[in-house]
């Protein structure tokens, strides 16, 4: 049978740099390789190990060659499936993850990296979740968070510690989030304890916790190990910013057994999202071709929950962001 060629466009940089250095590309998407399908992207992350990674702050992927794609989060649909695919068919729905390559319009990638996408998930939360979720899943699994356990979860607000802070809270544990204040109600709604990051810190914590902290999670990667210690909390019992940059390295590895965990990882995550253990916010949505647009968001490291693309958004009109409106009282407009 005769396969109907396709476009694909996808983002790709060649040489380090800031966003900038993104350019879209676009030619036609080969037939897939054995043990691969094709994808038509619908919804794809962002997320900071990417801009480390290009801005070459990561220097761990020395050997992949140039030029190098960006985005390792999707959610789509299935448009082909090589001769020899089984159990998979076009037209199906899923979530995935690739190394490098998400930010795009069509892929090719292994059967391996997708799990079907549960109807009750909505496209942009499928396609945002791989890499944060992942990596909070690992962490919480790794440190053994459970019912009896006092955990603190710095930038509980952000696209790991929203999800981490949620699922440690469905396991059964009391929850702390560091945040700033305009978060405490978002994560009161969660049923997260809020703390102000900053000085006196530690006896904040204390007061909020009414009783021994067990856990501590640092996302944010400042002073984490002092207040940890502080707090009396076992160093078996820490992760530092340093240890999630190697779980979110593992899980863009590519070896088969690598592929097969972050796989396992995102489909236990798309069944709690289904089953309403977490809840995962989508604060910022840009249409792919804003990818740029959309990494300056992140950066100013404000991000509630989730920052995602869409490749066909029904409209290109923006609401004003929290963050917008917390940016604009702090300059002075809308003070009066
Ligand atoms: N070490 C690594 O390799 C590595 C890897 C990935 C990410 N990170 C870092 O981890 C952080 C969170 O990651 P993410 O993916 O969840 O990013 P994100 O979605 O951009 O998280 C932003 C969150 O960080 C919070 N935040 C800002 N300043 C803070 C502070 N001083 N203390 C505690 N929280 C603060 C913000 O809360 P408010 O708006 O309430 O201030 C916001 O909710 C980022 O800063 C990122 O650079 C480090």
């Amino acid at each position: 049978m005769k396969t109907k060629t396709q476009q694909a466009s996808w983002f790709e940089y060649d040489h380090y740099g800031d966003a900038d250095v993104l350019s879209m590309r676009t030619a036609e998407l080969p037939p897939p390789a054995p043990g691969e399908i094709s994808v038509e992207i619908i919804a794809t992350g962002i997320n900071h190990m990417e801009v480390f990674l290009r801005n070459g702050r990561e220097t761990s992927w020395t050997d992949d060659p140039w030029p190098r794609r960006s985005g390792s989060d999707f959610a789509g649909i299935v448009t082909a499936v090589a001769a020899d695919t089984v159990g998979i068919r076009p037209g199906a729905e899923v979530v995935g993850h690739v190394r490098a390559g998400a930010h795009a319009t069509r892929m090719n990638v292994p059967v391996g990296a997708v799990t079907p996408k549960p109807r009750g998930v909505p496209w942009e939360v499928a396609g945002g979740l791989y890499l944060a979720g992942a990596t909070a899943l690992d962490t919480l699994d790794e440190l053994q968070i459970g019912s009896g356990d006092t955990v603190v979860i710095s930038a509980a607000a952000g696209g790991v510690g929203s999800i981490e802070a949620q699922i440690a809270k469905h396991r059964g544990a009391r929850v702390i989030g560091t945040c700033g204040e305009r978060n405490f109600d978002y994560l009161r709604q969660l049923g997260i304890r809020p703390v102000k990051y900053g000085d006196g810190i530690v006896d904040r914590i204390r007061r909020a916790a009414e009783g021994p902290v067990h856990a501590y999670i640092d996302n944010f990667g400042k002073d984490g190990r002092e207040i940890a210690d502080e707090l009396g909390v076992a160093p078996t019992r820490y992760r530092s910013s340093a240890d999630r940059r190697d779980v979110e390295l593992r899980l863009l590895e590519d070896d088969e057994a690598s592929v097969a965990h972050g796989t396992a990882q995102l489909t236990r995550l798309l069944d709690l999202a289904q089953r309403g253990a977490f809840r995962l916010l989508v604060s910022g949505m840009y249409p792919l071709d804003e990818l740029v647009e959309a990494y300056e968001d992140l950066a100013k490291l404000h991000s509630r929950g989730k920052v995602v693309l869409a490749t066909n958004p029904v409209s290109r009109y923006r609401t004003l962001r929290a963050r917008d409106v917390h940016e604009a009282m702090n300059s002075g407009y809308g003070a009066g």
